[in-house]
């Protein structure tokens, strides 16, 4: 058995601080102990030290905090290359950027270099676990799974199903979208630390035709996620209330497939009526919150006291390509920001919760990732408090931990993430 021993601070979340109060644990001077990759236990340094085994080594990091590492629940890998273009909303931007982007990847060759990127680019912003979108390429999420595998990570993916309002080159033909699925489900669910995504584009780029095959495939395979788009921005949901005349509403679309259930995550929901807030949260399905991407887009505020009035389940997703940075730390600035545009402010532990925890438990894995609580595979990062000359001189004088932690969410970025390690392993080291 393999022991080692991490001194910091230590900073972890128990439970939804909304709903549960001070849910949290800090230790100014912690002890993480780790054993074949899984967390033993966490505590005051003074207090577990004694109990290491003879040969256990301790990692010291002075000026440093140690947490979970980061969970991003919507994310799209085959996007990294146009982040940041300029100047559309979400259906030109689809059309003029993303499609002619995600064309590409019918090279398995491109498929590989940008999944090497992209999780190389994850582990370096402290994202140990996500939900990612692939294109509608079969070889694409082959290749997100094959590097997500090699660094060992709690990893959600699948392959885009599109069957209309796309290129040519970029829609599933007849049968193609179900057999591509039915491959990788059964060729990378439950595989190690991996699980497959059943992944919809969005209702305007699927017939209900498809739409229903995914509802099956769904059915046959209850133990995927269903993984998707919703309410994101106005002109999409006019669209759908064209192409689906007989819906009630966006969500009915869904609903009406097949693919509404505990499983499912909607990225976005902008723009959710009481309705479809109430029909959410009673399928125990939840959102990902992705404020850079509806900002950068001008898709609009997301309504968290909305989602909280009705129970429905959140998380926070960067959204890369809509969104503007893989840093969960940024992110989470953002939404204190759309909140604070809707006269709510989100504390540092609502926001560390959604980044953590809360985003373990919107993707289902929260018995394995989200904190420090004995037996959890050990995915953490250590965040560098001197990481600027401005984040040294501001957090010097902090002594609370809830205005250390939102100075770190304010303030930090990818340039905080000193190290990052997955099941106990340092897999980035900056
Ligand atoms: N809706 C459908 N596809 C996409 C996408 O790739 N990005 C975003 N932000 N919204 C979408
Ligand atoms: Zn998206």
């Amino acid at each position: 058995m393999v022991q080692k021993a991490y001194r910091a601070q230590i900073f972890h979340l128990l439970d939804d601080p909304y709903l549960a109060g001070d849910a949290y644990q800090y230790f100014k001077d912690g002890l993480l102990i780790v054993e074949d990759g899984h967390v033993k236990t966490v505590g005051p340094y003074r207090k577990l030290a004694g109990t290491l085994r003879p040969n256990t080594k301790i990692q010291h990091y002075k000026n440093h905090l140690i947490m979970p590492g980061f969970i991003d629940t919507h994310i799209h890998f085959p996007q990294v290359d146009i982040i940041g273009s300029y100047g559309r909303q979400l259906m030109d931007w689809l059309q003029d950027y993303t499609f002619p982007a995600e064309a590409a990847f019918k090279d398995p060759k491109v498929c590989a270099n940008t999944a090497r990127f992209f999780v190389k680019e994850l582990l370096r912003n402290g994202t140990t676990s996500a939900l990612v979108f692939g294109t509608v390429h079969e070889a694409s999420a082959d290749a997100m799974f094959m590097e997500a595998q090699k660094k060992n990570m709690r990893l959600i993916a699948g392959k885009v199903l599109m069957d209309r309002g796309a290129p040519k080159n970029l829609l599933d033909g007849k049968d193609m979208g179900r057999a591509a699925t039915t491959r990788l489900i059964k060729k990378w669910h439950g595989k190690d630390r991996l699980g497959y995504a059943i992944t919809p584009r969005f209702a305007p780029t699927s017939t209900s035709e498809q739409l229903a095959m995914a509802g099956t495939l769904k059915a046959q395979n209850p133990s995927v996620h269903v993984h998707t788009h919703m309410c994101e921005n106005k002109n999409e949901i006019k669209t759908v209330s064209e192409l689906f005349p007989d819906a009630s509403d966006y969500l009915d679309v869904y609903e009406k497939h097949g693919l509404v259930g505990d499983k499912t995550v909607l990225a976005h929901g902008v723009h959710l009526s009481a309705s479809m807030c109430k029909r959410i949260s009673a399928s125990g399905a939840g959102m990902s919150l992705c404020p850079t991407s509806n900002m950068f887009i001008g898709s609009g505020l997301f309504k968290l006291a909305q989602l909280r009035r009705h129970k429905v389940r959140h998380a926070l997703g960067t959204d890369i390509g809509g969104g503007t940075s893989f840093s969960l730390l940024t992110t989470m600035s953002a939404a204190y920001s759309v909140c604070q545009l809707r006269d709510l402010s989100l504390s540092s532990m609502d926001a560390f919760y959604m980044a953590t925890l809360g985003g373990a438990k919107l993707l289902g894995m929260d018995k394995y990732v989200g904190n420090f609580e004995p037996g959890k595979e050990a995915d953490f990062i250590a965040l560098d408090l001197k990481a600027t000359p401005l984040v040294a001189r501001r957090l010097k004088g902090i002594t609370r931990i809830k205005a250390l932690m939102f100075a770190i969410m304010i303030l930090g970025d990818d340039r905080m993430i000193s190290e990052t390690f997955v099941m106990g392993k340092s897999v980035y080291k900056k």
